[in-house]
């Protein structure tokens, strides 16, 4: 029945990750998928978050609305767009993590019958499979020098005539490189937008790991503030530490609201019908009871990672590259050769073209990897 069916490739991150965990090597290290670590290793959970999650009634566990919970989307929009934000100009839904908020808009953009978008390469490995069936234009995020590639960006937009999709990554962030466009290059790119039909879709997953909360989310204002058609994709799995809870939202601005929301509550209906509420009811805990003290603990989340860093360039200069970029990613200029050697030598996993996960870095475990680093190298 399914013969007409490509067999598609396993996901490169939880393939890799399937493989570290069946590792038996005691000295290996998972520099791969997105999840903040310890410094020694360990998985961890916020302590705000555990203590929100212990909190949490279990008393009721009736559906959320299928637009999800209003109060969690409230505070939500108010850390991502700030206190002066009128909620009611745009549309809310939570959803089921980040990579359904950008699920969610791809089948929105794909209704709207925008069949365009440009994407700067490279970029987080599922946006390529979440936005299949656009026609790609693929530009180089980076330029040759590895700083942020503003002429391709201009060049792509300059040459748009018919509705296209922009995607962006929201922060300093940018996973997989950890370097993004500057709030002056963002500012230039509303300029040029603005004369287009393009709507801008931000992908906002990092929110507070950049360089804090406040910092992180001036450029996603600004876009939010002065475009007419932009979405911003959020996700807690990251600075709330809450991966398997599935937790995030989608906001889109447009004159067409109501229509919007239509839509996006029928695909909801339709799909996954409303969204987890475990996640929800813990952030909304933690927005109304314990703030500061999420903030707080994110920061030294942020610090941890920029130690690490440091670290690990002081100990490779060869690596001073990496000292610039922020957030959880960088990339190590090496071959696939050497990083299958990394793998197989040494058991340190690294995904394809040489991303590392910075808070996968284990400070008691630093020793072995400068020196498989310098194996491979030198
Ligand atoms: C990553 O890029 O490693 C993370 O965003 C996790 C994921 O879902 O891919």
């Amino acid at each position: 029945m399914f013969s007409s069916l490509e067999k598609l490739s396993p996901d490169p991150l939880f393939r890799l990750l399937e493989q570290f965990q069946a590792d038996q090597n005691p000295n290996k290290l998972n520099l791969g998928i997105g999840v903040y670590a310890t410094e020694q290793g360990e998985p961890y959970v916020l302590p705000v978050v555990q203590q929100a999650a212990r909190e949490v009634s279990v008393a009721n566990f009736n559906y959320l609305p299928i637009g999800g919970d209003p109060l969690f989307l409230k505070q939500t929009a108010r850390i991502v767009f700030g206190d002066m934000t009128d909620q009611s100009s745009f549309v809310s839904q939570a959803t089921c993590g980040g990579t359904h908020a950008c699920a969610l808009f791809a089948e929105l953009a794909r209704r709207g019958e925008i069949k365009k978008m440009i994407i700067a390469e490279p970029t987080w490995v599922n946006h390529r499979h979440i936005f299949s069936g656009f026609e790609q234009t693929s530009i180089s995020h980076l330029d040759q020098e590895g700083n942020p590639n503003i002429d391709g960006y201009r060049t792509a937009i300059d040459q748009v005539t018919e509705p296209t999709v922009l995607l962006l990554h929201g922060g300093p962030t940018h996973n997989p490189t950890g370097r993004n466009l500057t709030k002056e290059q963002i500012n230039l790119l509303i300029q040029l937008i603005q004369s287009k039909p393009i709507f801008v879709f931000i992908d906002f997953a990092y929110l507070g790991l950049g360089d804090g909360f406040e910092q992180d989310a001036i450029s996603v204002r600004a876009l939010w503030s002065q475009l007419e058609n932009v979405a911003v994709g959020v996700s807690f799995s990251k600075n709330a530490t809450l991966y398997c809870h599935r937790t995030g939202a989608l906001f889109v601005k447009t004159a067409d609201g109501a229509t919007v929301e239509s839509n996006l509550r029928r695909i909801m209906r339709t799909t996954i019908s409303n969204p987890p509420a475990y996640g929800e009811k813990i952030l909304v805990n933690v927005f109304e009871n314990h703030f500061d003290q999420w903030k707080g603990e994110v920061d030294a989340m942020r610090q941890s990672v920029e130690r690490r860093r440091k670290e690990l360039v002081s100990r490779i200069p060869t690596l001073g590259y990496l000292s610039d970029t922020r957030g959880l990613f960088g990339m190590l200029r090496i071959t696939q050769e050497q990083i299958d050697t990394l793998k197989a030598d040494y058991s340190i996993y690294i995904p394809e073209a040489g991303r590392i996960n910075l808070s996968g870095i284990r400070l008691d475990r630093m020793d072995y990897l400068v020196k498989a680093i310098n194996s491979i190298i030198t």
